[in-house]
């Protein structure tokens, strides 16, 4: 039976398979064994409670959904009282996801989360909805640099920084929050997106635009990912339309040491167990002995590599 751990930083995932935050609550828990998930990972919080963005949040599109929920959430007291514990119940570690607009308070944030049941802290600089003032830092290198410096110098937890596939260079971005002390990179967020109503000729959803979210976006997110696991030495973990084991051999392949899923378990909330199921089959049957061996396997050293440098360099 082949090993499914796998290594991010300091932390051992027992697979390589998490939710992805936002798309995922221990209430899953009445449907699912979460005992079995590579990582428990929570709803992004917020200093304040919130009441999130205008409805209608979210719309279907041909390609997916489009969807602005914007970070609701009562608040960090209320979650390290009484949503951290929730999660405590279980074995796999939790990944504690949080947001702010500004450094200062991202960063005390951090530190005020630090608690000994919070395994990881995952920055999210990058929710494209949050809203219209700040906040998505992932952007712009010197902003990333800046807001996982803070961080880093308020938390000894390890620190997952989740980007932006927005972003014009995310390879940049993604050397600036190496750089400052990330411990780990998730890529990535939600892709900006808008859908309008042919009907009263208004934007579908109340806050206007929308993180798209659909299996179409996994062929350019891996694009990503493969592009800075070739880049950064610290682990990388994949999100962006995984519905199959396939598609998380596909982001090992790539580089990715884990991947993270939103979509699919929507579609089926048991989605994530016969994915890690199936991984080990997938395994199993070609020999595969460590799920590790897959991680920046991809075939490729003879192929030519000029589009990528082109489609990746600045001026
Ligand atoms: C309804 C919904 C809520 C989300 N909320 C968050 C969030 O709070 N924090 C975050 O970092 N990402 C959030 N995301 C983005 C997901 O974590 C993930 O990056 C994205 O859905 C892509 O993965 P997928 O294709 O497997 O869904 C949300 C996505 C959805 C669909």
């Amino acid at each position: 039976m082949v090993d499914l751990s796998v290594r991010i930083g300091d932390i051992t995932l027992q697979n390589p398979i998490t939710p992805a935050s936002g798309a995922f609550s221990w209430e899953y828990n009445d449907v699912i064994d979460l005992n079995r998930l590579g990582g428990l990972v929570a709803k992004t919080i917020c200093r304040e409670p919130r009441l999130g963005n205008p409805t209608p949040r979210m719309a279907e599109t041909e390609a997916g959904i489009i969807q602005s929920i914007g970070l609701p959430g009562k608040g960090i007291e209320y979650f390290v009282d009484h949503i951290v514990p929730e999660y405590a119940r279980f074995k796999p570690p939790l990944i504690v996801s949080v947001s702010s607009e500004n450094t200062e308070d991202f960063a005390a944030l951090a530190e005020e989360l630090s608690v000994p049941d919070v395994d990881v802290i995952e920055a999210n600089i990058s929710c494209p909805t949050r809203n219209a003032t700040g906040g998505n830092f992932a952007m712009h290198e010197e902003h990333t640099k800046e807001v996982i410096g803070a961080i880093r110098a308020k938390t000894n937890k390890p620190l997952w920084v989740k980007l932006s596939p927005n972003a014009g260079d995310i390879v940049s971005i993604a050397r600036a929050a190496e750089e400052a002390g990330a411990d780990a990179l998730c890529i990535a967020n939600t892709f900006l997106s808008l859908k309008i109503r042919t009907d009263n000729f208004r934007p579908a959803l109340g806050n206007k635009f929308g993180g798209l979210v659909s299996p179409a976006l996994k062929p350019i997110v891996l694009r990503m990912v493969y592009q800075v696991a070739k880049v950064v030495k610290i682990p990388v973990i994949g999100i962006g339309g995984v519905t199959k084991a396939e598609d998380v051999v596909e982001y090992m392949l790539a580089g990715a040491s884990a991947v993270g899923i939103g979509y699919a378990g929507f579609r089926n909330p048991t989605a994530l167990i016969t994915i890690i199921d199936d991984l080990a089959a997938w395994c199993d049957e070609r020999g595969i002995k460590k799920v590790t061996d897959l991680i920046g396997a991809v075939k490729d050293d003879d192929m030519e590599m000029d589009t990528l440098v082109a489609a990746s360099a600045g001026v």
